[in-house]
């Protein structure tokens, strides 16, 4: 493995990007060093007193594990503090996370899943951190960032990231200019740089799905399933189906070997429709990762970066994945539409 480290990359890249400022590098180590922390944190699951619920109730209706709770404060507290963040958004609170008065302040926005995965932490299977960043719009000087200064279209996005508690620690991050990977090197305390410029396949082999579902979808995503079985698909057989319930894990095993994850709408009890995941802390960043990788993440018609969101917990349908089998998905929605 090379030796480069997040930084000296992102120092190589900065180059390139003009819009690049020394302060970003320390917004990215400040999260790394978060990042480090709940990764040690996550490896002594068992041996401390980190699993179970904490017996509260997230914004989303969700209950709250001991370490979503721990790597929300982790991030807040050292965040908050990095001096380069104007206001930041996390999955398990309601609102803006104001930086206040006393601490420095700067222009970037980071939204963030603390903890990905959650049902997957208690059992030792891989779980994650996502990240997005943006800048506050130019011109806006007050201290306290608006809803809509932060609320931008999703391709505004400067940065975006996860770090997944795997098999080994890993770091994977956009800022426009490809996709990387970094592994932590435990006997350093280093992510190093282990895969450079990492693309998709265009073609998958797997799809990834809760599949317990399938009675709330509507036709389409129904047929949509059927292809991916078929031996009619581009493959000439079935693909093969891979369902960790970790969206970051999901979406870095089909990163590696080509696939597709997919979170459609259901059709719940109340009659209403919608998607699960978190359009601001799970689908964008992730959208902004995949098409850097040369592949694609939409709602089943219309592209994720291209949406502007209208509020902070706003959740989406996301198909996310190979480039090939993200345009079949769009193609057999599309044909159901006009067929209404
Ligand atoms: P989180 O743990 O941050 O709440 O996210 C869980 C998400 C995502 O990681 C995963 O893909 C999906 O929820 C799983 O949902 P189902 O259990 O409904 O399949
Ligand atoms: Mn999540
Ligand atoms: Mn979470």
């Amino acid at each position: 493995m090379s030796q480069v480290t997040v930084t000296e990359h992102l120092l190589l890249h900065q180059k390139k990007t003009p819009m690049a400022t020394g302060r970003f590098t320390s917004l990215i180590n400040e999260l790394i060093l978060s990042a480090k922390i709940i990764s040690r944190e996550v490896t002594k699951a068992g041996l401390v007193d980190v699993l179970g619920f904490t017996g509260d109730t997230n914004v989303q209706g969700e209950k709250v594990r001991k370490l979503d709770e721990f790597a929300n404060n982790v991030l807040i507290h050292r965040m908050r503090r990095s001096g380069v963040l104007c206001a930041m958004a996390s999955e398990e609170n309601g609102d803006l996370i104001h930086i206040s008065g006393d601490l420095p302040r700067g222009d970037y926005i980071l939204i963030f899943d603390p903890l990905d995965g959650s049902s997957n932490i208690d059992v030792n299977v891989s779980i994650g951190t996502i990240f997005s960043i943006y800048r506050r719009p130019l011109k806006k000087t007050g201290d306290k960032p608006s809803m809509q200064e932060v609320l931008q279209s999703c391709d505004k996005q400067i940065c975006s990231g996860y770090f997944i508690y795997g098999s080994s620690t890993m770091m994977v991050y956009t800022t426009g200019e490809g996709v990387h990977g970094f592994t932590l090197d435990p006997s350093v305390g280093e992510f190093l740089l282990s895969h450079e410029d990492m693309k998709i396949p265009d073609q998958g082999k797997i799809y990834s799905v809760n599949e317990a579902y399938w009675n709330s979808w509507d036709p389409a995503t129904k047929e949509v399933l059927a292809h991916f079985k078929s031996t009619t698909n581009n493959l000439g057989q079935p693909y093969s189906s891979r369902y960790i319930g970790s969206l970051v894990a999901d979406f870095h095993r089909n990163l590696l070997y080509g696939g597709i994850f997919m979170y459609p709408a259901r059709t719940l009890d109340d009659g209403s429709k919608g998607g699960k995941l978190r359009l601001l802390c799970e689908a964008a960043p992730m959208a902004f990762l995949v098409e850097q990788a040369g592949g694609l993440a939409t709602d089943g018609t219309q592209r994720i970066l291209d949406y502007k969101p209208t509020e902070l917990h706003q959740r989406v349908p996301l198909f996310i994945g190979s480039r090939n089998d993200v345009e079949k998905v769009a193609e057999i929605y599309t044909k159901h539409q006009e067929q209404k």
